[in-house]
């Protein structure tokens, strides 16, 4: 692995909701040149772990470090501006709207400062605009959707919509993104298509991925580390070639699922 520091570091995080503990010491680092595999049997804490890192939930002790700076108890926006960014569902008034304009309103940190100076002059606006075009186009490009530009969000197949999610985290200009379940009620091409689609923004655009996810096909592939929790612990963590030899890791699933990807 070409980088030398860890984007994010999970420090004996714990969540607990009243007398359940979600998230029970976890322990583990994400490097940024890495699409990380976070997977394990249902309830096993892994969106819970992602409500911790995002600022959705605070976590009730332990620590979390995204790129070198404490962001455990942050909210949501401030972890955003950071540039740690997870999908969300296209909200329902945005359906009518078309997949350009969708990407268009994305507030990027970045471009939130330009916009507060170009206030001043009508064509400065307009620059502006352009260049969030541009900047749209080029994340549609990425997710390979340019050729429905000017469709209505609404119109769009489930998976497609999964897309336009990707390409929404893209235009926040994200160094981490977080992505629950990518795959779920996708079918089998346009879930490849997701997945190269990860792969390149991956690696044309330097951010750091962790995916959860059920697919054990798509895991397999895509994913280099995985890391592996049960009942709020993480029991394992490698290559998909080691997690899968795991026996804690095949003990969890129960001789499940994961048998099959091999
Ligand atoms: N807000 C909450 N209040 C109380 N309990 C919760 C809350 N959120 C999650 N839990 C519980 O925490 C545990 C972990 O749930 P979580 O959703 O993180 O699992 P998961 O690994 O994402 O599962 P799945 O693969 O089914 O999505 C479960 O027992 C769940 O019921
Ligand atoms: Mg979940």
């Amino acid at each position: 692995m070409a980088a030398t520091a860890p984007i994010l570091q999970v420090q004996d995080v714990v969540k607990d909701f009243d007398g359940l503990r979600a998230v029970d010491h976890c322990t583990f680092d994400v490097w940024p040149d890495a699409i990380t595999g976070l997977i394990g049997p249902n309830g096993a804490g892994k969106t819970t772990l992602f409500n911790l890192l995002s600022g959705a939930l605070a976590p009730t002790s332990g620590r979390i470090i995204f790129d070198g700076r404490r962001i455990d108890g942050m909210e949501m926006h401030e972890t955003f501006g950071l540039g740690l960014v997870r999908t969300f569902q296209i909200p329902r008034e945005m359906a009518r709207m078309t997949v350009l304009e969708n990407l268009m309103l994305v507030p990027a940190p970045q471009l939130g400062e330009r916009l507060w100076a170009s206030w001043l002059t009508p064509w400065r606006v307009a620059r502006q605009e352009r260049r969030i075009e541009a900047q749209a186009l080029d994340a549609l490009g990425l997710v390979s959707l340019s050729h429905l530009a000017n469709e209505y969000a609404g119109n769009l197949s489930g998976g497609q919509k999964k897309l336009l999610e990707l390409a929404r985290t893209l235009m926040a200009e994200p160094k981490m993104v977080l992505l629950d379940e990518p795959g779920a009620g996708v079918n089998r091409i346009l879930l490849r298509s997701i997945a190269s689609n990860i792969l390149r923004a991956s690696v044309e655009r330097g951010v750091a991925f962790i995916i959860i996810e059920h697919d054990m096909q798509l895991v397999m592939a895509l994913c280099d580390p995985i890391v592996v929790m049960a009942n709020g612990s993480v029991i394992a963590q490698g290559t998909p070639l080691q997690v899968q030899q795991d026996p804690r890791v095949l003990e969890a699933y129960l001789g499940g699922q994961i048998h099959g990807a091999a």
